[in-house]
């Protein structure tokens, strides 16, 4: 059966470092479709609109989306509903791709670029499983009222609503569990369950859920304490599993403590397994165009899209093969250059994968 893969480069660098993904899932020899569609601010700027119908209607009859990045500053000013942010949040909704994985690898070769010291992060391999279809980023209602009364009263206030379905918080415990089972069995539950109603509900299905899986040993932290132990001892983690907005804070803590955030990817997943793969790094506007930026965290989407998406685990283990043996060979972007290792370009770096495939 042929795969559809929706490509959507969107902005800023995005355009560069998908195209080399593209050039590595296309040389596997799989049957692959390819259809590339605008979104973002260049949709904005095409169509008005930062997701249009079209880019919509793509992406939902796709196996997988490929994704590059969206975004910059010249946006800003835009109504909210207009922004190139509205692109990937309305994919997560509509394709109700609910279960965002990130992991945060520490590539050996790459130990010194760490903030932190090596013996704190070297070998570190720890996945967030962070919620994306809920919480206070889509809860209702939201916007700006007038205070009824108290010590406000009279004033303006902005609003939002953080709230979890127990059918939401099951299911994303269901993710959480069945991938600890796949590793090291370790599962921490990051909430704020000493002060949020949300946070309690959501600890007491952890706990529920737990009983179905025995052999994983979960365990509870609060977010503020979690956001420490990452820079303490992030080695202690194997699988962290949170809400939406802590989820967001945390992974970019976690994809810093790697210190290259160039290197990371992203699989958000829906129930039949339909995802949307990106770097975890943004659509850095100042270096576009240029042929510097690392492409390696989009071709290690593409490595995840493969896996979860398509069921070609064994082409996956080939792509992200052949990210190791470039890294090894002392290959690197500008982000990641070192003394004593060779600076490559983007589509240098996208060469060296081809050529590393085996
Ligand atoms: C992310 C980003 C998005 C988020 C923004 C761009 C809406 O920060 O994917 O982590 O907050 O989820
Ligand atoms: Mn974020």
């Amino acid at each position: 059966m042929t795969h559809t893969i929706a490509v959507l480069p969107g902005d800023g660098i995005g355009h560069e470092i998908v195209e080399q993904a593209q050039r590595v899932l296309s040389a596997l020899g799989l049957d692959l479709t390819m259809e590339q569609a605008p979104v973002g601010g260049t949709a904005f700027d095409l169509h008005g609109h930062p997701l249009p119908e079209a880019t919509l209607a793509l992406a939902k009859r796709s196996s997988a989306i490929l994704f590059g990045a969206v975004g910059d500053w010249k946006y800003d000013s835009l109504p909210r509903e207009h922004r190139p942010e509205q692109a990937i949040l309305g994919l997560r909704k509509n394709l109700g791709l609910f279960a965002n994985l990130r992991p945060a690898i520490l590539y050996p070769q790459l130990a010194n670029a760490s903030s932190l010291k090596p013996e704190v992060v070297s070998g570190l391999d720890i996945l967030i499983i962070r919620e994306l279809t809920g919480d206070i980023y889509f809860g209702k209602p939201r916007g700006v009222r007038v205070v009824e009364d108290g010590p406000f009263k009279g004033e303006q206030e902005g609003y939002d609503t953080m709230r979890y379905a127990e059918s939401e918080v099951r299911r994303i415990a269901r993710v959480g569990f069945e991938a600890a089972q796949k590793r090291n069995k370790k599962l921490c539950s990051v909430d704020k369950a000493n002060v949020l109603e949300t946070s309690q509900f959501w600890r007491d299905i952890m706990i529920d859920v737990a009983k179905d899986y025995p052999d994983v040993e979960l365990s509870h932290m609060y977010i503020d304490n979690a956001a420490m132990q990452l820079v303490r001892a992030p080695k202690e983690f194997d699988v962290i599993v949170t809400g939406n907005i802590f989820g967001d804070i945390l992974s970019d803590e976690a994809a810093m403590l790697t210190g290259s955030i160039g290197m990371l990817p992203s699989a958000s997943l829906n129930a039949s397994n339909q995802g949307l793969y990106e770097p975890s790094h943004g659509s850095a506007p100042d270096i576009a165009g240029k042929n510097v930026a690392n492409p390696l965290a989009t071709i290690l989407s593409a490595a995840m899209l493969l896996r979860y998406s398509l069921n070609e685990a064994a082409a996956a283990d080939r792509v992200e093969n052949a990210v190791k043996a470039v890294l090894e060979q002392g290959l690197r972007t500008a982000d990641i250059f070192e003394a004593g290792t060779t600076k490559v370009s983007t589509s240098q770096m996208g060469d060296a994968v081809l050529k590393a495939l085996n």
